[in-house]
């Protein structure tokens, strides 16, 4: 009977739960990649992609190539397969100095016949420019630009990105659409992917371009799946079925209410003036971007103006790329000396005939190492291409054969430090090459006791470079913690030391004894530890002795810390000369609080504490870590405000855990957060 009045339904319940779960990811991904304003909990995410995989895994016949599942990545492909643009996809014209941008703003203006031009201003992405085909809203390709007639097929490797909307959202989607955009990785990934790489023994990626580009080309899309890319839209290629809006701003408008991440950083504006002030506002800001940009591209916004003007052989008339000044330069290498580095490191050091690169001059640029040079082949003598990046140090990036002198001669690796005349030592499967001598070279105690004396370590104010060199060269001081022995009427025979500077410095030095113990760890110089991996380490032990006594296992757990660096924090607090420093450092009175963290103390009970999971932990899931918590009577919230009393945080931990930081939460990992258990 009651099978009578309800018929057998016409719709799979699975198919429309799986079609639910979907929308949901899809919203919740486009909320937290392209919005950045997260709109559910990490753990309900992870609830309904488990759920959606369980749905897919029983009804293989409901899978789709669109569902988010398929983000991780398949089967490994033999190589990518050639995709003829049906429109090119083109290249800018560049300018570089203010009149190329008058001159550009004169020739729409003399084209259109008015001078009111109104322009839509952007920035040009440093990444590699890809296209994305949707059909009916549904992602089905993605291209490289290659030749800008044909390109290459990277599907797989796109549909991992996760900005990118495998179905476009909203009622004005097109039948066909070519979205036309950059792939790009954030620098914070870029340096976090590195350190993965570092940590692997893999080589790492010069810059996040190139790492974006590597990516990108990965014939295993497990791994691209890996590597944190993004994407940006700039325009499109192809469209059928919906009208093209009147203005690139309200393509762009559009592509962004189709879920299609769009950059804030653009404006309208008119004249060539404003241009100049677009492009003055973004340089101002270009460090502080949290990707690479190499300028900004200037278009004229309205369509019908944009088909008057054209094109002019493979770039539009209509848009020119304003670039920052050159970050490269040519010059001549004039020498190759060595440099000992602070743990000993030789790395040979370029120095040129003074050239003018992006705003400075630069006389000196890193060769990196010994095999670099081989490897890329560069002689003394050679006109060398020399490159700045940001405010990092300069570098040489390669040699031009065609120009070598008849008299260039090959760089040779001493085999002896140039400072103290210890052997260098070259182990076979290292790159790096290093002076033995330790603290009796010179060169590395200066280095060792300017690291400890900068501002993020103890924070001796008033000392600086120049002040270690007449100490350390007058045998004034050792170790770090002869620094805190130093007599002022020693300090007052230094060259440019008046009383009063010595008194200052000597006040400093009272001041920089009261410390914490991770600018006391970071400022001990291990290698691989630095500030961020020193606050970690801080925070998990609580105390420098527990430190100190911890096996490599132990420092493992230790979130963030891989095997090459627990092996390097292990030797050095197994190397006796370090025990002493430290020692003498306590006994000359450099003191932090030593509190064990706070979950060591034993708590009544855990309710009203609020503690906010994010990254994947090591053991527990995120289901399993938030049951356990709740179980406590522990709050479990989505989101990071004061009110949180602790951050658990796993790999990958991203924004909840930069924002932990910025508010000074605590953070722990799965270890840390079974300790609060059991404290209750
Ligand atoms: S528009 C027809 N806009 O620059 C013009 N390109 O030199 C097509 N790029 O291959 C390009 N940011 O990879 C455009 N806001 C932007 C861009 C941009 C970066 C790259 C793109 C292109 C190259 C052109």
């Amino acid at each position: 009977m009651l099978l009578m009045m309800f018929p057998r339904i016409a719709y799979h319940p699975p198919a429309a739960r799986a079609a639910w779960l979907r929308n949901k990811i899809a919203s919740a991904n486009h909320a937290y990649y392209v919005l950045d304003q997260p709109e559910i909990p990490d753990a309900e995410y992870d609830k309904f992609f488990k759920e959606l995989e369980k749905i897919e895994a029983n009804y293989p016949e409901l899978m789709t190539p669109t569902s988010p599942t398929q983000r991780i990545g398949g089967a490994v492909a033999e190589g990518f397969s050639p995709v003829i643009h049906d429109v090119p996809m083109l290249s800018l014209n560049n300018g570089f100095e203010d009149g190329d941008v008058t001159a550009f703003d004169k020739r729409v203006s003399d084209v259109l016949r008015h001078n009111d031009i109104e322009y839509a201003c952007e920035l040009k992405f440093d990444g590699l420019a890809v296209s994305l085909r949707y059909e009916y809203g549904h992602f089905v390709r993605a291209s490289t630009r290659g030749d800008g007639i044909t390109g290459e097929d990277v599907t797989a490797n796109v549909r991992t990105i996760r900005s990118v909307p495998l179905i476009l959202s909203g009622d004005a989607v097109p039948r066909l659409i070519d979205i036309r955009g950059e792939v790009l990785m954030f620098k914070l990934d870029f340096e976090q992917l590195n350190k993965q790489q570092r940590e692997a023994g893999q080589r790492e990626f010069s810059n996040p371009r190139n790492a974006a580009a590597g990516s990108l080309r990965q014939l295993d899309s497990r791994i691209s799946a890996k590597r944190p890319l993004s994407f940006f839209v700039y325009g499109i290629g192809i469209l059928e079925g919906f009208p093209i809006p009147d203005t690139h701003s309200a393509l762009l408008d559009w592509c962004a209410s189709m879920g299609l991440p769009v950059s804030l950083d653009r404006a309208v504006v008119r004249g060539a003036a404003s241009l100049l002030t677009f492009l003055r506002s973004i340089n101002a800001r270009r460090l502080s971007l949290p990707y690479d940009i190499d300028g900004v591209v200037y278009k004229v916004n309205r369509r019908d103006e944009q088909e008057k003007l054209g094109f002019v052989s493979r770039a539009p008339r209509f848009a020119l790329a304003h670039k920052f000044p050159a970050q490269e330069a040519l010059t001549q290498l004039l020498e190759i000396e060595v440099q000992v580095g602070r743990t000993g490191a030789i790395t040979p050091v370029a120095r040129l005939k003074p050239v003018f690169v992006g705003g400075v001059t630069i006389t000196n640029a890193t060769l990196h190492n010994a095999g670099e040079v081989l490897r890329k082949n560069i002689l003394i003598g050679d006109i060398v291409i020399v490159r700045r990046a940001g405010d990092v140090i300069p570098e040489v990036i390669g040699a031009l054969k065609e120009y070598r002198p008849a008299d260039a001669k090959p760089f040779t690796m001493p085999t002896h430090c140039p400072v103290c005349s210890s052997a260098i030592e070259h182990q076979p499967d290292k790159a790096v090459a290093r002076c033995i001598g330790g603290l009796i070279c010179d060169a590395q105690r200066k280095r060792a006791l300017w690291h400890f004396a900068q501002r993020q370590a103890l924070n001796i104010d008033g000392i600086g470079k120049r002040i270690i060199t007449q100490l350390v060269e007058q045998n004034l001081i050792h170790t770090p913690a002869d620094l805190f022995n130093l007599a002022f009427t020693s300090l007052v025979k230094l060259s440019r030391f008046a009383d009063k500077s010595a008194q200052k410095l000597i006040d400093s030095l009272v001041r920089a004894r009261q410390t914490t113990l991770s600018r006391f760890i970071y400022a001990l110089g291990i290698r691989h530890v630095g500030e961020g991996t020193a606050k970690t380490l801080a925070q998990h032990f609580g105390s420098l002795d527990a430190l100190m006594g911890a096996s490599e296992e132990m420092l493992l757990e230790v979130n963030d810390v891989g095997p090459v660096v627990a092996k390097a924090i292990h030797y050095f607090f197994l190397e006796p000369h370090n025990r002493m420093v430290i020692e003498k450092l306590r006994s000359a009175g450099v003191r932090w609080p030593e509190k064990p963290i706070a979950l060591h103390k034993p708590a009544r009970s855990l309710t009203g504490i609020t503690v906010v999971l994010t990254g994947t932990l090591p053991t527990l899931s995120r289901k399993m870590a938030q049951e356990m918590l709740e179980a406590a009577s522990i709050k479990v919230a989505a989101s990071v405000s004061k009110k949180t009393n602790y951050v658990v945080a796993g790999a990958k931990a991203g924004k909840k855990l930069m924002r932990a930081e910025k508010l000074g939460i605590s953070i722990v990992n799965e270890e840390g957060m079974r300790r609060l258990l059991e404290s209750s």
